[in-house]
């Protein structure tokens, strides 16, 4: 059994969402110990989390800088190897651009910077630094996302004309209506979040979806936003048609006010000799649909599925994966490229689905801006 990978963990303390998903995600396949972490910016919530967790107090360090400045003074074989950047988004770009530039790994959230400038620059220094580089767009770690795409790219489709994506959430409703509410969250705050709340949050993990899934690249876009309230800066409802070149057309809806509904991410999928149906809520369920057959469902950890898809499941069929299997898979993928082992590109999405991402959702914003006009992304 090779040593475990040293993590560091950059935000994700006890107040936050996603915290509990990475460092469960990290454990799942054996290959990952917490060695050091700044899980929040008030020093005695860090040290109190770090308590509760854990994990050992001599390398909780008291701000992101410190961790870089006192790991780097420590010999290779016991410094931290990777960071998992879980902060609110403003802060992905330095710290992520820092710990590459000091010969880190990074595991990032998306979105992975709040401008395409940042994801350029932080795409050179990857290159420069060799660094591996996963961004946790999550819903890809799960089997049958990874059977879609297997199937699709062995031509189970056919051609492909249409794809449709949303993601669809209600969250924002109980905030957005009471003008002191809207104002005090981070993912309504441009400074914190970017430039976008709906198509950075939630649209770019369905765009991610469509070009992880067909293979194809959206190439130019038309964006429509709904921001509820004058003072509002922040889209929270967006519908985006897309345009995949070779007569492939699409849409992308994103919501956070589709009242009821809780993390509604689907895709479906149309070509020439079938579709593919998948929803979040149901990810064991992937319903192929053709025109002269009954619909046929693929499960996950069954022979007949491609070996991507069982290399995510670990137990036999029948016992469900999960949102924490699916992160778990990332981590896995990461940690079978920082040992320099043998992995598949679809084990994790990389710096360059960011780079995507970040256009994508600059894009969205400039297409709204100019009055709901076609916008090219970049090659
Ligand atoms: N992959 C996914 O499906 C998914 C889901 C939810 C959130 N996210 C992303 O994860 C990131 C965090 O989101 P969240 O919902 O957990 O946010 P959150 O507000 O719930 O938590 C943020 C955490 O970062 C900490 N933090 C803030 N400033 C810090 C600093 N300077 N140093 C160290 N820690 C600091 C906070 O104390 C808190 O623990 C965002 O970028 C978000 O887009 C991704």
């Amino acid at each position: 059994m090779p040593k475990k990978i040293r993590l560091g963990i950059l935000g994700g303390g006890g107040d936050s969402l996603i915290g509990v998903l990475h460092r469960v995600a990290s454990h799942i396949n054996d290959n990952y110990q917490i060695t050091g972490a700044v899980f929040n910016p008030n020093y005695e919530d860090n040290v109190a989390f770090a308590k509760e967790i854990d994990i050992p107090l001599n390398r909780v360090y008291k701000d992101f800088d410190t961790l870089v400045e006192e790991e780097m003074k420590l010999p290779e074989d016991e410094r931290i190897q990777v960071c998992s950047v879980l902060t609110p988004n403003f802060l992905h770009f330095p710290m992520a651009k820092k710990l590459l530039d000091n010969g880190f790994h990074v595991i990032c959230e998306k979105p992975m910077t709040t401008t395409l400038e940042e994801a350029k620059i932080l795409l050179e220094a990857q290159q420069k630094s060799g660094a591996v580089f996963a961004l946790t767009h999550t819903y890809t770690g799960y089997p049958m996302v990874r059977q879609m795409r297997e199937m699709i790219k062995a031509g189970a489709l056919g051609k492909i004309h249409k794809v449709d994506a949303r993601y669809y959430q209600g969250w924002i409703n109980e905030i957005i209506h009471d003008k002191d509410k809207r104002n005090s969250v981070w993912r309504l705050d441009p400074k914190k979040a970017g430039i976008s709340s709906c198509m950075g949050d939630i649209g770019v993990h369905a765009f991610n979806m469509v070009e992880y899934t067909t293979g194809l690249k959206v190439k130019s876009l038309l964006c429509d936003f709904n921001y509820l309230y004058d003072d509002n800066q922040m889209d929270v409802d967006g519908t985006v048609l897309i345009r995949m070149g070779d007569n492939v057309k699409g849409v992308i809806r994103g919501s956070q006010v589709a009242t009821g509904e809780e993390n509604g991410l689907a895709i479906r999928i149309y070509g020439e000799k079938g579709a593919f149906v998948w929803e979040q809520e149901n990810p064991n369920f992937l319903y192929k649909l053709s025109d002269t057959e009954p619909v046929q469902i693929y499960k996950p950890g069954h022979a007949y599925n491609t070996e991507l898809s069982l290399d995510g499941t670990k137990l036999p069929p029948g016992h469900p994966e999960g949102i924490f299997d699916s992160m778990a898979n990332i981590y896995l993928g990461a940690a079978r490229a920082i040992r320099g082992e043998k992995y598949n590109d679809g084990e994790f999405p990389t710096i360059i689905d960011g780079v995507r991402g970040m256009d994508f959702i600059i894009s969205t914003v400039e297409s709204n801006k100019n009055g709901n006009t076609w916008v090219n992304l970049e090659d």
